[in-house]
């Protein structure tokens, strides 16, 4: 007891506080008016027991009705009377349920491992995708072996073959091409943008076609295009104070900041190492798909970082060959849908 008295007392309700009279008192008038309403309100009956129906006779209707019981419940005043569902529900809830026995016995219903079970109606739906797709492809085999076998240069010139080729080219491209091209064919650095006239190898539809068919720099394609720009810095072809002068020079070639004297000593280090494949003016050689290095328009980037690294490790972009994935059809369909991109030429 004596360690009782001997407890602080909270100074929050200490009525010795001075800070603690106004709520002190507010409590005390609260307390007391409670007890005040609490007298006045009569005691609501509050059925524990499930009232047992009446029967009462309506106003009008001479049948008797049973007066609906309680169930008992009663939340907050409220009564839950235990009126029955109504008939139309019920008939309705046995009518799905024996039509949910008759589907099952009828229609394919319990998976299996492979397969569901077929029902007595037989219905197999594998089948009638495959049917469905059988179907699609027969409907397009004219057109697809037409595709196939006429001259390239004949597909832009007959409307029925292009617009088929285009939307059909369009899918191949959604899901083949866009990983790595982008959804709307505009690129990303080190995959270029086929929606320019800016082409590294070629913007014909037969280049685009040859592009698409044997890729570029693909291990597994014997026909492959390829060409590959030396490594001058990790080979050491070039030392670093003529690999700053080259890059400086390219810079100059489209009027990025540059250093105008480094720029000038490296116009020789070009000529001697560069314009075989990029050209003395710099405009590239679509043979060897080397860029265009005096446009706007940049593979890697145009900055003297990433420039510095090109020029010293050398780029070697590889694009898949399409030659074993794709039909002869869908390579042509997707090259005419590049080609009509806009950069076609
Ligand atoms: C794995 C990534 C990848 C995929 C997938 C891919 N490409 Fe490419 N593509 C490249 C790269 C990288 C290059 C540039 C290669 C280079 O640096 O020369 C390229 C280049 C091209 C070019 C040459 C552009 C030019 O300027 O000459 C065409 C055309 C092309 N792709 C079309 C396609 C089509 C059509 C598909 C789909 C069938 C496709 N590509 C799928 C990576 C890809
Ligand atoms: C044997 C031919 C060849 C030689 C020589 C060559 N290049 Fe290249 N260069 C290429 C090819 C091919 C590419 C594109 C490679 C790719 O796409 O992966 C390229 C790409 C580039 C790029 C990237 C362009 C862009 O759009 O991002 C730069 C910059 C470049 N070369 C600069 C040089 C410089 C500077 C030299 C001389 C020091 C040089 N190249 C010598 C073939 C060559």
């Amino acid at each position: 007891m004596a360690e009782d008295k001997d407890k602080p007392v909270d100074p929050h309700i200490d009525p010795a506080n001075p800070d603690n009279r106004v709520s002190l008192e507010r409590h005390a008038a609260d307390s007391e008016h409670a007890a005040k309403i609490a007298g006045e309100i009569p005691e609501r009956p509050r059925p524990d027991q499930p009232v047992a129906p009446k029967m009462r006779k309506p106003a009008r209707r001479g049948r008797l009705v049973k007066e609906v019981g309680s169930t008992g419940h009663q939340w907050d005043g409220i009564t839950e009377y235990d009126n029955p569902m109504p008939r139309w529900w019920l008939w309705t809830f046995y009518a799905t349920i024996i039509w949910a026995v008759g589907y099952v016995v009828a229609y394919p219903a319990i998976p299996l491992v492979n397969r569901a079970t077929q029902g007595l109606l037989g219905t197999d739906y594998r089948q009638e995708v495959a049917a469905e797709i059988d179907r699609f492809d027969q409907a397009n085999a004219a057109i697809q072996t037409r595709l196939a076998e006429v001259e390239l240069a004949a597909i832009p010139a007959d409307p029925e073959l292009l617009s088929y080729a285009t939307n059909a080219g369009g899918a191949v491209f959604r899901t083949w091409c866009a990983q790595c091209h982008g959804s709307g064919a505009g690129g990303a650095r080190g995959y270029p943008n086929l929606l320019d006239n800016d082409w590294l190898w070629g913007g014909t539809l037969e280049d685009i076609h040859l592009t698409v068919q044997h890729g570029i720099r693909d291990p597994q394609d014997g026909d492959t295009r390829y060409s590959e720009m030396p490594h001058f810095g990790s080979d050491g072809i070039l030392d670093r104070t003529q690999i700053d002068q080259v890059v400086n020079h390219v810079l100059s070639l489209s009027d990025l900041p540059h250093d105008p004297a480094k720029a000038a000593e490296g116009a020789q280090v070009y000529a001697d190492n560069c314009s075989a494949c990029h050209m003395e003016d710099g405009t590239g050689d679509r043979s060897q798909g080397a860029p265009n290095l005096a446009d706007a328009v940049w593979l890697y980037g145009n900055d003297h970082a990433t420039l510095t690294r090109i020029v010293s490790e050398g780029p070697y972009g590889v694009m898949p060959s399409w030659s074993a994935r794709l039909s002869e059809a869908e390579i042509r369909a997707v090259a005419t849908y590049v080609h009509g991109l806009g950069g076609g030429e």
